[in-house]
């Protein structure tokens, strides 16, 4: 399951400092450690969505080398993604990626040399939405390599991807792909299984922040399939 929250602008300085009491010292300390008010409300919601996709405030994480955090007292591999006025949480029983980002007006064609294969770039230059098309390959790759949990040490340019209207092909065959719109931004997500996206309404989201804090266990509504 994945969960996802673009409401971010409705979290007021009340909600966000109410919201900041109820996590464990750790993340309070790594939503604080953030100068800007805009990073302090992607990394707490991040958070809080993780708990509410558990049903519980997860007191703490492990950490691999490379800085990928999981759960210590769950057999369940999560991940999570931030940016602009979104938040991600992926959850599974198999390793899992995720990655969203805010859709830019014009993409920044600098950066495909150092992240893109010849021929990804190839399929972004001759798209009818090049822009769209970069941040569907971003997030794919992007999605791949915190699934694999090797951040940026990972080469990204031996892995490739190839898009068709029907399917995504990657290199790496073990995964499974999708990629989607939503709210002006663009999410991804890698796993060795389809996974059920559920968005949630900054009401919904910030009842379930409420029942989660209190010890109760929560289902997340509304689904759809990607
Ligand atoms: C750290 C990294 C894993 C993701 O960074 P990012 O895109 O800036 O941030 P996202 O919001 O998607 O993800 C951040 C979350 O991923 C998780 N994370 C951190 N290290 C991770 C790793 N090695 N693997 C997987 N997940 C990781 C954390 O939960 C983190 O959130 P938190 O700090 O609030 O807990 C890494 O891939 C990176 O720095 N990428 C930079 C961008 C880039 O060059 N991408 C090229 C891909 S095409």
């Amino acid at each position: 399951m994945v969960l996802t929250f673009f409401e971010l602008n409705k979290i007021t300085d009340d909600v966000l400092e109410n919201w900041l009491k109820k996590l464990p010292k750790f993340r309070q300390d790594e939503v604080l450690k953030y100068r800007f008010r805009d990073d302090r409300v992607r990394s707490l919601c991040a958070y809080l969505l993780l708990c509410v996709g558990l049903g519980r405030i997860v007191e703490k994480f492990s950490y691999n080398e490379h800085g990928k955090p999981s759960l210590v007292d769950e057999q369940l591999y999560i991940n999570l993604s931030h940016a602009k006025s979104a938040v991600v949480a992926g959850f599974s029983e198999t390793a899992i990626g995720v990655d969203v980002e805010f859709i830019r007006k014009i993409y920044p064609k600098i950066v495909c040399k150092r992240v893109f294969t010849p021929l990804e770039i190839e399929q972004i230059e001759n798209a009818k939405d090049p822009t769209g098309t970069f941040f569907k390959f971003w997030t794919l790759k992007e999605s791949f390599v915190k699934c694999i949990g090797q951040g940026l040490s990972f080469p990204l340019k031996t892995v490739e991807f190839r898009l068709t209207k029907e399917k995504i092909d990657c290199s790496d065959n073990r995964f499974q792909f999708s990629t989607f719109t939503q709210n002006g931004h663009q999410i991804g997500i890698c796993a060795t299984d389809q996974h059920i996206v559920k968005n949630l309404s900054f009401e919904e989201f910030s009842k379930l922040v409420t029942t989660v804090s209190q010890g109760g266990a929560c289902t997340a509504p509304t689904s759809t399939n990607h």
